[in-house]
């Protein structure tokens, strides 16, 4: 501001602080979901921003959750024979980067057979770029990385695919696990929207197994998952101006049968009173009472032909890795 300016007013500083359009769609999800009655929520995508993503990189080497470790199995051992079922032109669509370490064994059992095209597809830069570095180094591969939503990012790779190009996406890790059953046979349809025949998904699914393990797996002995989960209330009060003491929440992990799905809660050990200035938003969370922050489904691997003949695709191969339960699941556009 050139120093003639006149000082702003309180009103102008305001403005001066107005939210970015990222932060007022945050601010608007943690305003409604906190508003809500009986059962208080906040999105889960929210959980992954610097330090979150951080945490969720401890999750994946922790000794209780084996999921990660589970899927690595399965894509080191079974790439070749997942490359063989598929087209042999094909270009890589990916909905969440990640680290990149299991698209490692995909991608260089492609970039063998001919040079190929990557293109990650995710909200967070920082992924973007960590991802890239991870994998650039395969040769033949070329990257393109989309920072768009998974299915903006994908009808702009399928529109830009060259003649003769056909498209596998892959959505690995078990983030399906994340939306609700009927939600996630609705974003199969939205993505088989933006498939031509001879496309394909990979699909990645966590399966059922018993509840104890399940638990352990969202509830960890060191506190990696609570520390997780508390960070989302710690991003709230960075990105939002609130107020709220972390002290006073505790990590819930909880398995609902019903759905076959984990539930984590942040429960108020006391009566919580907190402000989140940018939501204008003040908030009374009584003792005992949470807030319901993920939902991982776990699914029977015979439950996906089902749900993918649903969504329109057929699953023609399945690679399924027995000690901790992971399903490999190659679903074609039908
Ligand atoms: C990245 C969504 C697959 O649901 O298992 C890990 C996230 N949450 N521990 C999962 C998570 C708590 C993870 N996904």
């Amino acid at each position: 501001m050139p120093s003639s300016a006149p000082r702003p007013a309180v009103a102008d500083l305001a403005g001066a602080f107005a939210l970015s359009p990222a932060a007022s769609a945050f601010a608007a999800e943690v305003r409604a979901g906190l508003m809500r009655s009986p059962q208080k929520e906040l999105p889960s995508k929210y959980l992954y921003d610097e330090v979150g993503s951080a945490l969720f990189e401890v999750i994946t080497v922790l000794p209780e959750y084996g999921v990660t470790r589970s899927e690595e199995r399965l894509l080191t051992r079974y790439a070749s024979e997942i490359v063989e079922a598929l087209p042999s032109d094909v270009k890589v669509a990916e909905l969440g980067s990640g680290s990149g370490r299991k698209t490692r064994r995909i991608l260089e059992a492609l970039c063998r057979k001919r040079p190929t095209s990557y293109c990650p597809i995710e909200i967070s830069r920082t992924a973007l770029q960590l991802c890239r570095r991870e994998l650039a180094d395969i040769e033949r591969i070329s990257i393109v990385g989309y920072e768009r939503d998974y299915l903006a990012g994908l009808s702009e790779v399928s529109r830009q695919r060259k003649e003769g190009e056909q498209l596998l996406v892959l959505f690995l890790g078990s983030t399906i696990g994340n939306f609700a059953r009927l939600a996630a046979t609705r974003f199969l349809r939205d993505i088989r929207a933006m498939l031509r025949p001879g496309d394909t998904l990979l699909l990645g699914t966590d399966l059922v197994k018993p509840v104890d393990t399940l638990i352990a797996a969202y509830d960890d002995a060191i506190g990696a998952t609570a520390a997780f989960n508390l960070n989302l209330l710690s991003r709230i009060n960075r990105e939002l101006d609130a107020d709220f003491d972390l002290h006073d929440f505790e990590h819930v992990a909880r398995f609902n049968p019903d759905v076959r799905s984990i539930e984590m809660h942040l429960r108020a050990k006391r009566d919580v009173h907190a402000e989140v200035r940018s939501a204008h938003l003040t908030v009374d969370i009584g003792a005992g009472e949470t807030i319901w922050t993920e939902s991982s489904h776990k699914y029977h691997a015979d439950e996906i032909p089902a749900i993918a003949a649903d969504a329109g695709f057929e699953c023609t191969r399945q690679w399924v890795e027995k000690d901790w339960g992971f399903a490999e699941s190659l679903l074609a556009v039908k």
